[in-house]
């Protein structure tokens, strides 16, 4: 594993801009007209600590009629001045085309357009032009553009930015983007590092260092444990693996003596789809498969450092899903840990399985509401595409606050019907319940059906992230591989529950 911490850039709000230290100052440019349809010239407020010289260089840019001031354009030129020697406009678009999303995705291609040398200092000159609401999303996304897939390149790929400095936004705004930055990347860590270096005890230990970091309670079980608390879903799907199944519990007591929520996560670290093997284009990145509970782990870090006034436990769900002579076979079936049993029909369904047991050990701490988080079905991707999660719930009222999270946030979330007429489909004729729905069709549903036979009655939210927990391609904000999806609307939720 790559030695923690990785290297991350000092951050700090200042008032003024301090002209004899700034690096590369980044300003906000706009459409000076009201709405996109009515975009003449654009404007940029220019500090006046800057020379003269170079205030002229930065009007001339804005009146050369080259820049239109769109969200996502970057100009990056050499002012000829000592002092100052970079500066980099970046568009901020219309009001209507202003965002939170966009506001995260502005810190982070702006500093990803930076990192390919190294810079002593970056200043965000912004200020006016971001809601300040906004201010702590263009900070965590400044922090995620630090990180990314390139963690086994022999030269390094990237240089992280030694300062940061954000003109104009305030304290709390850069400390709890920079935490919800921070928290970000710990997902994606987790998702990025090779599976057999994640490995479920990989991944356990990854958590437990962090938990101690960030004062949160950790209870890993080990395989011992996990026999002795008739986890044997989690055990059956783990047992063809040489590398044993955990299960990871993370606590933070943020409230008094109310219920807890829990946010549950598929961790398969593998998923080689067992003895109903994948074929290698399907099982390429499947090292992604863990990302549910990656994103459990950054968002219990998150609520620690944020000191989120509410109880909150993280389950992760850990096996690697192989294949040997003991490999879990189609047919069998597995009492799980709350007694009913399930037979399996195809042992690539598998990440339903380990959820089984894990929303069980959820559903014994009496919480308020559960939310699980898995990448769990490619169907759920067929459906809604990559970018976009899907819901499913047995509580319109906790999907609302999950939906209304996510919508601030700007990660786009659907919900998928949980009509019962799709219950009858997983209904198995020798046990419970079977692994897989009938045929493919509704197939992100199916799986849902099956979960919800483990949540008793307890509200719960399931959210499908197989489309957007890992991309193939780069954006200008975020590299390729895992993307942290759904950390900041967890978070959020959290925080609105509180
Ligand atoms: N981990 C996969 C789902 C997945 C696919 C995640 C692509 C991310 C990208 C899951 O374990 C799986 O294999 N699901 C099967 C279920 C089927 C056998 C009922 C699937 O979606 O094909
Ligand atoms: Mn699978
Ligand atoms: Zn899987």
């Amino acid at each position: 594993m790559q030695p923690l911490p990785f290297p991350t850039p000092n951050l700090s709000a200042a008032a003024e801009l301090d002209a004899s230290n700034a690096g590369v100052v980044v300003l906000a440019v706009q459409p000076s007209g009201e709405s996109s349809d009515d975009v003449t010239t654009v404007t940029c407020e220019i500090p006046s600590s800057l020379s003269d010289a170079i205030q002229s260089v930065i009007k001339n840019a804005c009146d050369s009629g080259e820049l239109t001031g769109k969200p996502g354009e970057i100009t990056l030129f050499a002012t000829g001045d000592s002092q100052t020697p970079w500066v980099l406009l970046a568009g901020v678009g219309t009001a209507d085309q202003q965002s939170r999303g966009k506001a995260y995705e502005l810190g982070a291609s702006v500093v990803r357009r930076l990192i390919d040398k190294p810079r002593k200092q970056i200043s965000f000159v912004i200020g006016q032009a971001i809601e300040s609401d906004d201010h702590d999303a263009v900070v965590a996304g400044a922090v995620s553009a630090c990180e990314g897939q390139h963690l086994y390149h022999s030269a390094p790929a990237v240089s992280v930015p030694e300062n940061i400095a954000f003109v104009g936004f305030s304290e709390n705004a850069v400390t709890r983007g920079g935490t919800l930055g921070h928290s970000i990347n710990h997902t994606r860590r987790l998702v990025n590092e090779p599976p057999s270096i994640m490995n479920p005890s990989g991944f356990a230990q990854y958590a437990e260092k962090l938990a101690s970091e960030c004062g949160l309670s950790c209870e890993v079980w080990d395989e011992k444990r996990l026999e002795a608390e008739n986890c044997r879903a989690i055990l059956a799907v783990g047992r063809a693996s040489t590398s044993p199944p955990r299960l990871v519990m993370l606590r933070h007591d943020g409230g008094g003596d109310e219920a807890p929520l829990v946010i549950v996560g598929k961790g398969v670290t593998f998923d080689s789809g067992g003895l109903s093997l994948k074929p290698s284009e399907g099982m390429v990145d499947m090292k992604c498969d863990m990302a549910g509970a990656a994103t459990v782990v950054g968002v219990m870090h998150a609520l620690a450092e944020l000191k989120v006034p509410r109880n909150v436990i993280g389950l992760c769900g850990l096996a690697e899903n192989m294949v040997s002579g003991d490999s879990y076979k189609l047919g069998d079936v597995i009492e799980t840990r709350s007694g009913k049993t399930i037979e399996i029909l195809n042992t690539d369904a598998e990440g339903r399985v380990v959820l089984a047991d894990t929303l069980d050990v959820a559903v014994q701490h009496n919480p308020e509401a559960i939310v699980d988080l898995a990448t769990l079905t490619g169907a759920c991707m067929v459906a809604l595409g990559t970018d976009v999660a899907g819901l499913m719930t047995n509580s319109e009222s906790v999907c609302d606050a999950v939906e209304k999270a996510a919508n601030a946030e700007c990660e786009p979330v659907w919900e998928l019907p949980m009509f019962p007429l799709y219950d009858e489909k997983v209904k198995s004729k020798v046990a419970d319940i079977k692994n897989v729905g009938e045929g493919r069709w509704g197939g992100a549903i199916t799986a849902a059906k099956f979960l919800e036979n483990f949540v008793a009655e307890v509200p719960w939210v399931h959210i499908d992230i197989a489309g957007p927990a890992f991309m193939d391609s780069p954006k200008p904000h975020r590299d390729a591989g895992a993307t942290g999806v759904m950390v900041r609307s967890l978070v959020r939720w959290v925080e609105n529950a509180s």
